[in-house]
């Protein structure tokens, strides 16, 4: 494997989690685009959110997407779980969904250690009637723009990173 992989799907799905276990299995670095943003502005992503509003939010993703594709090599790469709307993050390098079910991706969620902090760094997470409604929007939209779409419904994250080496070789 040589391009940067991009890993994309619905919040708390566990993109982050996935690709630090896929640096394991590699000379890959791991690096996510929410991370890279909260640095950039020392602010954390609620807060950016609260202060500036979403729109600034998405500009900054746009901004962090075109740093990407010119300057990172080798990286599993976590985006947030808007960041898929990015026009060139084909460019950036081989895009996979994490697919799972609103529901799954709740209980999971729910049942984590920290869950309230989980729920609460999540501005789109507040409302779980609106959350579904837009799950519901994006699934097509992540099926669709992805190379590779890796199911992850069952929180098996040894089978997730394999499928993933499987799928990429
Ligand atoms: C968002 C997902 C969040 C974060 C922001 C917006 C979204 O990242 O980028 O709150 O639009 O789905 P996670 O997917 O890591 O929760």
């Amino acid at each position: 494997m040589n391009k940067n992989i991009i890993l994309i799907g619905f919040m708390g799905v566990g993109k982050g989690t996935i690709a630090r276990a896929l640096v394991k299995q590699s000379d890959y670095f791991a690096i996510d685009t929410d991370d890279l943003i909260q640095s950039l502005e020392n602010k954390k992503v609620k807060e950016i959110f609260d202060t500036y509003g979403e729109p600034y939010f998405r500009d900054l993703e746009k901004k962090c997407a075109l740093w990407c594709e010119k300057n990172v090599v080798k990286s599993i790469i976590s985006t947030g779980g808007g960041f898929y709307k990015q026009p060139n993050i084909k460019e950036i390098g081989t895009v996979i969904y994490l697919k799972s079910t609103f529901e799954n991706i709740i209980q999971g969620l729910k049942d984590a250690p920290n869950s309230a902090k989980k729920f609460k760094k999540r501005p789109l997470l507040n409302d779980l009637v609106e959350a579904e409604k837009l799950y519901n929007q994006r699934v097509k939209e992540y099926e669709t723009i992805a190379d590779i779409t890796v199911d992850v419904s069952d929180f098996n994250e040894e089978k997730a990173v394999n499928n993933i080496l499987k799928a990429i070789k």
